[in-house]
């Protein structure tokens, strides 16, 4: 499907897991332990991750997405009747090295060739998101990598988004947001960026405040979309 690109863009801003990072490589790593529970695990863990930071962010009572992460992967391994402490351990360190998906160094070369910034967003603490970015060998493709860390609460709150125009010094206008957390790319289109929606899950669209300007299944339809 061809669709227009976006005018105007000057940076192209990207959230972690799920969007540059496949969070499901941790658990079919462990396939030889979990077998055919890896999938169950995967979704669950997730599900239960993303509720706790919508839930510490209504309470006012953050802690960090790898705490968060741990306690998700606590609550999930024991609802599939999982008690496996070095399991436990090698999942939580496999979070550090996730496999990026296979598009994502060519097409942030594309942007930067094109002289694009390219940030990620994500609510991810500074040493996840470092570990990841180092693993998948694309720190030198990044202009920065912001964490919600930065303003204490997690996504969709505004003040997430609003960190990034600020750090980059971009209006959110000319900022492309990709993500593939639908919830998220709704969150940023309402908080006024542009938003390139990686809908790589075939999820239906959110009925949430904003609207993606654009959808994808892969990020390597990206670059086509602003301009690079
Ligand atoms: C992130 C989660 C939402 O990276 O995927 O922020």
């Amino acid at each position: 499907m061809s669709q227009t690109p976006l005018e105007g863009i000057r940076a192209c801003v990207f959230d972690a897991y799920g969007t540059l990072f496949d969070y499901a490589s941790a658990a079919a790593r462990c396939r030889d332990v979990l077998g055919d529970k890896f999938e169950r695990l995967t979704a669950l863990w997730r599900e239960k991750q993303l509720q706790y930071t919508w839930l510490r962010a209504l309470q006012a009572r953050h802690a960090d997405f790898w705490q968060v992460t741990g306690d998700a992967l606590d609550f999930a391994m024991e609802t599939l009747g999982i008690a496996d402490p070095a399991l436990r351990e090698r999942l939580m360190r496999l979070y550090l090295s996730l496999d990026a998906f296979p598009e994502v160094p060519d097409m942030l070369r594309r942007l930067k060739a094109a002289g694009l910034k390219t940030a990620i967003l994500s609510n991810g603490s500074p040493r996840m998101l470092s570990a990841a970015v180092e693993n998948a060998k694309i720190a030198d493709l990044l202009d920065a990598v912001l964490s919600v860390e930065d303003v204490g609460v997690y996504k969709p709150h505004p003040r997430v988004y609003g960190l990034a125009a600020e750090q980059l010094g971009i209006e959110p206008a000319a900022i492309s947001y990709q993500s593939s957390n639908a919830w998220d790319a709704y969150a940023a289109s309402a908080f006024g960026m542009r938003v390139v929606w990686c809908n790589r899950y075939g999820q239906r669209p959110e009925r949430l405040p904003g609207k993606p300007d654009r959808e994808i299944r892969s990020l390597a339809e990206l670059p086509a979309l602003v301009g690079a």
